[in-house]
């Protein structure tokens, strides 16, 4: 049984929102089987589960104390984990095991059913009847996958393992969101340097390239998409990631890849970079051919001189990922930015990736660039 390819699971531990963590102290941790795990990343801490209670001849209960949150496509089959600590623990109690998944109501003489299973005797209740099962990949693994998911599936989920000797209580958020509407996602930092916006600054820099701050969702699919950066960004929603698709060094180490979670930050004091989403192109990006290398007064003027403006970091990127526009020539940018896209690696221009490529931000005085610029259309 296979994970859904737009799954991904995160998990965090339930630290106060003003702990403060670096990502060299996340770990991503191996607790699905490896089948399951080819679409599926996540980043959790150190150890997983908690003794809560232990009073001798009486029942041990674990209890999950990571958040974990499992996101989901609108219809794919999402695969909602629940696993047993160890083969030790259960070692002695491998008879009889009950597993009970139940969707929690906020209200708890709401809750829902969804799977009973004992030993072979199976069944699965009201709207969760014939579309949902346990994966059962090996004899930890009480996790299920629900087929063809529904926002009304939404929520949070408990599994229950249940022998008598040893009981473990799992919970798993399921979020479910529509499928995205096309666009690029693109790390900024701002002339001054990285680790300089808070919330607010970010919102305005991305505003400035028109785009907007990206949400988890849109870095998720870029992240599929190969995007891999190792500095952190606001995201819409107020957390701070970075997306690690080629694990090394400092940026993902020996973690794997995954989305790289700094959590909720505070939107007056964090101060990290930001993910902007640029959507696609109404108008006409394009690079102005012209006899001068230009300064950047020159270069403003330049596209107004041809009916335009010069164009926005945004517009590149959206030119580049959603047009294939390329060009090995290095251009001035409306934030004093100067860049150029590559779609088709090549020597001397981008080798190894397709990327827009960062020259930097450059001395306004300095005739060494042409421009790129936007004509609505
Ligand atoms: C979901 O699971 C069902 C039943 O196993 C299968 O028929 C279907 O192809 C799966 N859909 C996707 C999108 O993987
Ligand atoms: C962030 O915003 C504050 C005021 O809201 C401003 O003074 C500061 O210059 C901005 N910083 C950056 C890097 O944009
Ligand atoms: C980008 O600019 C276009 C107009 O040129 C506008 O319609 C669009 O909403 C802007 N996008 C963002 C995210 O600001």
């Amino acid at each position: 049984m296979q994970a859904a390819a737009s799954q991904w699971l995160l998990s965090f531990p339930l630290l106060p929102m003003w702990e403060t963590f670096s990502p060299v102290e996340v770990q991503a941790r191996d607790f699905m089987p490896s089948e399951l795990n080819l679409n599926t990343h996540y980043i959790t801490f150190s150890s997983m589960m908690q003794v809560s209670s232990s009073p001798p001849n009486t029942a041990v209960s674990f209890i999950s104390s990571f958040l974990v949150m499992v996101l989901g496509i609108l219809g794919d089959n999402i695969t909602l984990p629940c696993q047993l600590p160890s083969k030790d623990v259960m070692a002695h109690a491998n008879i009889g095991i009950r597993v009970k998944w139940t969707k929690v109501a906020e209200d708890e003489a709401l809750n829902e059913d969804v799977l009973l299973s004992m030993g072979f005797h199976k069944k699965t209740y009201g709207s969760f009847a014939d579309r949902v099962f346990l994966n059962e990949v090996d004899n930890e693994d009480a996790s299920i996958t629900i087929t063809g998911v529904s926002s009304a599936d939404a929520g949070k989920y408990r599994c229950e393992i249940i022998n008598g000797m040893v009981d473990i209580i799992e919970e798993v958020t399921l979020d479910v969101q529509s499928i995205l509407t096309e666009g690029v996602v693109f790390p900024y930092s701002p002339s001054v340097g990285r680790y300089n916006l808070n919330f607010n600054n970010a919102t305005q820099a991305c505003l400035k390239q028109n785009a907007s701050v990206a949400t988890l969702e849109q870095l998720h699919e870029a992240w599929k998409g190969g995007l891999d950066w190792c500095n952190a960004g606001w995201l819409s929603d107020g957390t701070v990631y970075y997306p690690v698709t080629k694990a090394r060094g400092p940026c993902g180490g020996n973690k794997g890849p995954g989305l790289i979670s700094y959590g909720i930050r505070n939107k007056q004091m964090g101060r990290y970079d930001v993910f902007c989403f640029a959507s696609a192109l109404k108008g006409r990006f394009y690079w102005l051919v012209q006899p001068d290398r230009l300064t950047f007064d020159e270069a403003v003027q330049a596209c107004v001189d041809d009916g335009a403006e010069i164009a926005k970091v945004g517009h590149m990127y959206s030119a580049w990922k959603l047009e294939g526009y390329d060009r090995c020539d290095a251009g001035w940018l409306a934030d004093g930015s100067v860049r150029y896209p590559i779609s088709r690696p090549r020597r001397n221009c981008s080798p190894t990736e397709a990327a827009v490529r960062f020259v930097g931000f450059q001395d306004k005085m300095q005739k060494s660039y042409g421009v790129y610029c936007y004509k609505d259309e």
